[in-house]
């Protein structure tokens, strides 16, 4: 008598011991594919029936059966344990038990693993849904803060040195222009991805005369991936999805990494309101800027994710292997954490004050200016080399004086350059650096404006 309690024992004549079904168990972490599983199963076994490689009564048992097994998961009244070796393999022995040998019908024409690779697809199209979603919200309260602070003058660094001013508003517009990429990426991810993988059978397809396209509509992909082989070998959609979430995470932990130093006591550029800081257990004055520093930290998670997948797919022959079992738990940690980070950082954002006063004072006691002195010579005929050149010694005599720019008398300056008028003391304000930009894409107050304008449309009409 053959051992029978795994479906797929036929051949074997010694049962798989406990130890190694532990070891190679995987319903842990892919029973949260139960919904995608029994969705994929149905819009199977409703092929086979329009094919006629089953009867009607016999797709309408197994049918019911499925939508009955999802309500025992949901309910919790059917365990998923370790004994169960998957969630592919648990619910169709849950299908036989319920409704008898009619139940093996189900896995005609298909494989767990053209399963795995259509689950998959199904959860990270929700996935994708779900993070667009979320770049979004993140990309309106940007827009918001822009708006507040459409004019509040800020140095911009290079280096982390002070290198020109410009508005606050154009650096938290970059941030947006970035979650706009990262939107932007998700969407060209899905469009890749969104194809049906059921119906490769394992490897070669099937002599069955199944209807994949059929299959591919229903679960509304745009048509099925083409090649049996390439259909259940490739993980790409899930790396290309993944090295999305790093680089989303990366723009976060960017932008975190500057909240943390503007809230310390040396920038003072910003506040965030106590319900988003935490104290120190020992000392009492400290109030740290928590979220963000956990959002930079968990961008090591994500990206630790995406290794962890190309390490696993780099030296496997095709077509599929067990080792690609090991892709859920990157799979599930990069969604649930870069969803998070995206959530968390939106509500610490909108509870985030920037201080106009601590920006302003700053500016007009610096150099920021200093590179609209050269374009001044430039203006007036110099080369840029060569006002470049004068402006340098300007600064290193201000900095020896301890004088901001602003302070010299037009004598003083025209030590330095015969081409140095009244005018000068203009462009040496911060605020008038800013307003005579005039490139496109610059700080000036008529390109910030034009990119306010085009945001507030882009991200009035999106739905989502
Ligand atoms: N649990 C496996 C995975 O997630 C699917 C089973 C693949 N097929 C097999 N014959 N081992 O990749």
């Amino acid at each position: 008598m053959p051992h029978r309690r795994h479906l797929w024992s036929g051949r074997f004549k010694e049962p798989l011991s406990e130890l190694a079904l532990k070891f190679s168990s995987s319903i842990d972490i892919d029973k949260a594919l139960y919904r995608e599983d029994i969705e994929g199963s149905i819009a199977h076994v409703e092929m086979l029936a329009a094919c006629r490689i089953i009867t009607p009564q016999e797709m309408r048992r197994i049918r019911s059966g499925l939508n009955s097994i999802l309500q025992e998961i949901e309910t919790g009244k059917l365990s998923l344990s370790w004994d169960k070796e998957d969630i592919h393999m648990a619910i169709e022995k849950r299908l036989i038990e319920k409704i008898g040998q009619v139940g093996g019908k189900l896995h005609s024409g298909r494989s767990r693993n053209d399963q795995v690779a259509l689950d998959e697809r199904l959860y990270l199209r929700g996935a994708v849904f779900e993070l667009r979603k979320l770049l979004v919200q993140l990309e309106r309260v940007l827009l918001y803060k822009a708006e507040r602070h459409f004019d509040t003058l800020i140095p911009g660094y290079t280096h982390m040195q002070r290198a020109q001013p410009i508005y606050l508003s154009q650096h938290l517009l970059a941030y947006l222009e970035m979650f706009e990429r990262d939107y932007d990426r998700f969407g060209d991810c899905l469009s890749r991805f969104n194809k049906l993988p059921l119906g490769a059978a394992a490897l070669a397809g099937t002599s069955l005369p199944i209807d994949r396209a059929a299959v591919a509509k229903k679960l509304g992909f745009d048509g099925i991936v083409t090649n049996s082989m390439d259909a259940v070998s490739d993980r790409d959609y899930l790396i290309e999805f993944v090295s999305a979430c790093s680089i989303t995470m990366m723009h976060l932990s960017r932008f975190a990494e500057e909240l943390v130093l503007w809230c310390s006591q040396e920038f003072s550029f910003a506040r965030i309101d106590d319900a988003y800081t935490t104290g120190s257990s020992i000392m009492p004055q400290k109030k740290n800027p928590d979220m963000a520093e956990l959002v930079r930290g968990k961008s090591g998670r994500v990206f630790g994710d995406l290794m962890n997948l190309l390490t696993i797919m780099k030296g496997l022959p095709l077509a599929y292997n067990r080792d690609m079992q090991e892709d859920k738990m990157p799979m599930f940690d990069s969604v649930s954490t870069t969803r998070q980070c995206l959530f968390i950082f939106s509500h610490m954002l909108v509870h985030t004050t920037f201080s106009r006063e601590r920006f302003e004072k700053e500016l007009n006691n610096d150099f920021t200016t200093a590179t609209d002195l050269a374009e001044y010579l430039v203006r007036k005929g110099i080369p840029f080399r060569e006002s470049h050149s004068i402006t340098g010694k300007v600064v290193a005599s201000a900095i020896e004086q301890q004088i901001p720019l602003g302070q010299f008398t037009l004598k003083e300056l025209q030590h330095f350059s015969k081409a140095i008028g009244e005018d000068v003391f203009e462009i040496l304000d911060p605020r008038r650096s800013v307003e005579h930009k005039a490139s496109a894409g610059s700080t000036s107050p008529h390109e910030v404006k034009k990119q306010i304008v085009h945001w507030s449309r882009v991200l009035k009409n999106r739905i989502r």
